[in-house]
């Protein structure tokens, strides 16, 4: 990138030669967080609309209704991404464009969105990669019951497969679900995202439809698209004990089972877990045959890592008893979030060494800081880049012990609607104005290009 203002050279040392050469690099978003328009060409309401603008659920009223206006100003963030010398896009669909109703008829104009940026990022060179679902359930469905309610993975099911046989002749990389322990457990048992339930049993039950429906959708797009590519993208942590007592030790147990196993084990027909089966205590509504369809066969895992946790014992605490334990001395983002690149070489090792990965992602990785555009026009952004660079090297690492990581998305191409957080927490690795829509590439993008370009052309001399 000839045009970077921010001066050349690294802070770490990326091994890119452990990184396949057909390596993805890419960026990524979701429909909610930065398309608007959201009433606009027969989109209904989704839980998210609902949510935000239900006072007091996020920080300063702050809604999807215009995001980045990306549904206008898709060409434009194509010509980003250009910029940024990446070769992959991770979307996502929002199903009440689609269908709208959740179930039943099929909205032509919000399948001709997709189909148009689909054709755009090919023309570019970007190689798309779909996820089908990240929180945006319509509220139709919320209002029959939403995810605690068993129809719901099926209507699932059905959308997904509306999408395959519109895009499938063109897209290969698919993923059902973003980060189901969201929508699961910090939407139906922490209320802090849609749809704002605290109820245990609701969670448990929509975490087990949201997996049913993640297994029914993959063998709907298989139908639809053969040669698909499909995948989960789970947000997982690692997680530390406070201290070595029994007692903390058993506490990182089950927080390692709400946050990781629960969402890897049902996948990898191991079922889910007994210990945590036992410490929910709600009936899981299995029926025959669920076990079968939630373990269909995957492709590759998807990663998004952020953070790293460390807990304690909370025996009067809700489930699972364990207590986040806030550690001193350590670097944190904007959002607070503990930053140790450790915990991305780790995870994406646990993934291949004990879950079997045949192939893995970086579906999501990146770091909120409280970025402004300087007078001359950039946006400087050491620490961001520091934390990239670091992940970036992590990966690297990973890959060189053995994890067959074929790609990194790292979040955000854009700031965004960062959910309850509002417009405040800014991931892009490109500034947004919500004034003016102006879009800066900050130093991490410039940085980030860097390195993709540093790959390349190793690629290229080994070819
Ligand atoms: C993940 C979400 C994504 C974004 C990042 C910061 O949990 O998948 O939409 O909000 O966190």
């Amino acid at each position: 990138m000839t045009d970077s203002p921010v001066p050349e050279g690294t802070y770490v040392t990326i091994d890119l030669a452990a990184l396949p050469h057909d390596f993805l690099w890419g960026t990524a978003t979701s429909a909610y967080q930065i398309e608007g328009a959201v009433a606009e060409d027969g989109r209904s309401p989704s839980i998210w609309d609902t949510f935000s603008h239900t006072p007091g659920r996020t920080a300063g009223g702050d809604h999807g209704d215009v995001a980045c206006d990306h549904y206008h100003r898709w060409r434009e963030d194509i010509a980003l991404m250009r910029r940024l010398g990446v070769n992959a896009y991770r979307l996502s669909i929002a199903w009440p464009r689609v269908v709208p109703g959740g179930d039943g008829p099929v909205n032509a104009k919000g399948l001709a969105f997709y189909d148009e940026l689909i054709d755009g990022l090919l023309e570019a060179g970007i190689t798309p990669s779909v996820t089908l679902y990240h929180w945006d359930l319509p509220q139709a469905l919320q209002d029959r019951g939403g995810w605690p309610e068993r129809d719901t993975a099926h209507a699932f099911a059905r959308y997904a497969s509306v999408v395959a046989e519109r895009l499938g002749d063109r897209v290969t990389h698919w993923a059902t679900l973003n980060e189901p322990l969201c929508s699961a457990w910090i939407g139906h048992l922490e209320g802090k995202m849609a749809p704002g339930l605290t109820d245990l049993t609701a969670a448990v039950r929509a975490s087990y439809h949201l997996l049913l429906g993640h297994g029914l959708a993959s063998r709907a797009v298989r139908a639809a698209a053969p040669g698909a590519q499909i995948g989960i993208v789970n947000n997982l942590s690692t997680i530390h004990p406070a201290t070595d007592t029994p007692e903390d030790r058993a506490a990182a147990r089950r927080m390692d089972g709400h946050t990781n196993r629960w969402w890897l084990d049902p996948v990898h027909g191991r079922g889910f877990p007994a210990d945590m089966r036992e410490l929910y205590g709600v009936d899981l509504p299995e029926r025959p045959g669920d076990s079968a369809a939630i373990a269909a066969p995957l492709d590759w895992l998807g990663l998004n890592y952020y953070f790293p946790q460390t807990v304690a014992d909370d025996p009067a605490g809700p489930a699972p008893y364990a207590r986040a334990v806030r550690r001193d001395g350590v670097p944190r983002t904007g959002m607070d979030w503990e930053v140790d690149a450790s915990g991305i070489e780790s995870l994406l090792l646990r993934l291949t060494d004990d879950y079997g990965a045949r192939r893995l992602y970086v579906t999501e990785n990146g770091s909120a800081y409280p970025d402004v555009v300087r007078p001359d026009g950039t946006v400087d952004d050491p620490e961001r880049q520091e934390y990239l660079l670091s992940h970036l090297a992590a990966c690297a690492s990973a890959a060189r012990k053995g994890a067959p990581l074929a790609g990194y998305f790292a979040w955000s191409l854009l700031d965004n609607f960062e959910w309850a957080y509002g417009y405040e927490k800014r991931f892009g690795l490109v500034h947004v104005d919500y004034e003016t829509q102006r879009r800066t590439i900050k130093g991490a993008g410039y940085r980030y290009a860097e390195v993709v370009r540093a790959h390349r052309g190793r690629a290229r001399e080994a070819a």
